[in-house]
């Protein structure tokens, strides 16, 4: 069964996680952001199985150019646990080139924990006025909750940008 709740004001992704509050019973929820396409692996696939054998959150994640890091969420590196997946101890959104941490970036998957909902009810408006889910996913991290950045395998085609939707549609045109 599928379920519908609108934005009806682009107010950022914390605020329309938040509208989904009432609908997520469980302990853990996947997330995924429509505009990252994720092709020739099942990146959420990976990222449950990951899930279930530590118990924690997991964000999908992939090294990109140090120039582009204020396209992005950009996290902290605490340590490596297992090949391709590293534990976070920060994540910023959208930093400049100088403030970024690396050059790590987060996707649009993101496996969450149902106290995100207590932080996003409280969150003043970070980047461009937006309640972004990034800023709560600070927060927990702040509150010792662990969060695994997966480097996924899969090919990422970006439709966030303009070049990146058209690179994507050619892209998707040719499989
Ligand atoms: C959103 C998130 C950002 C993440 C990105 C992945 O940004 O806010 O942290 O890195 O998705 O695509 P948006 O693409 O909505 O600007």
């Amino acid at each position: 069964m599928i379920k519908f709740v609108y934005q009806n004001k682009p107010l950022g992704t914390g605020d329309a996680v938040l509208k989904t509050k009432k609908f997520i019973k469980d302990k853990f929820f996947l997330m995924l952001l429509p505009d990252d396409l994720i092709i020739k692996k099942n990146c959420s696939r990976s990222m449950i199985k990951i899930h279930k054998k530590y118990n924690t959150s997991v964000m999908a994640s992939m090294n990109v150019k140090r120039s582009n890091v204020s396209r992005w969420g950009i996290y902290k590196l605490k340590n490596k646990i297992s090949k391709n997946n590293y534990l976070i101890s920060d994540v910023i959104e959208k930093p400049s080139v100088k403030n970024a941490p690396s050059n790590k970036a987060v996707i649009g998957r993101y496996i969450l924990p149902r106290e995100i909902f207590s932080k996003l009810l409280n969150q003043k408006p970070g980047k461009g006025g937006e309640i972004h889910i990034t800023d709560a996913i600070q927060k927990l991290i702040k509150n010792n909750k662990k969060f695994i950045a997966h480097n996924f395998s899969g090919k990422y085609l970006d439709c966030g940008s303009m070049s990146g939707y058209i690179k994507s549609t050619l892209e998707i045109a040719k499989s």
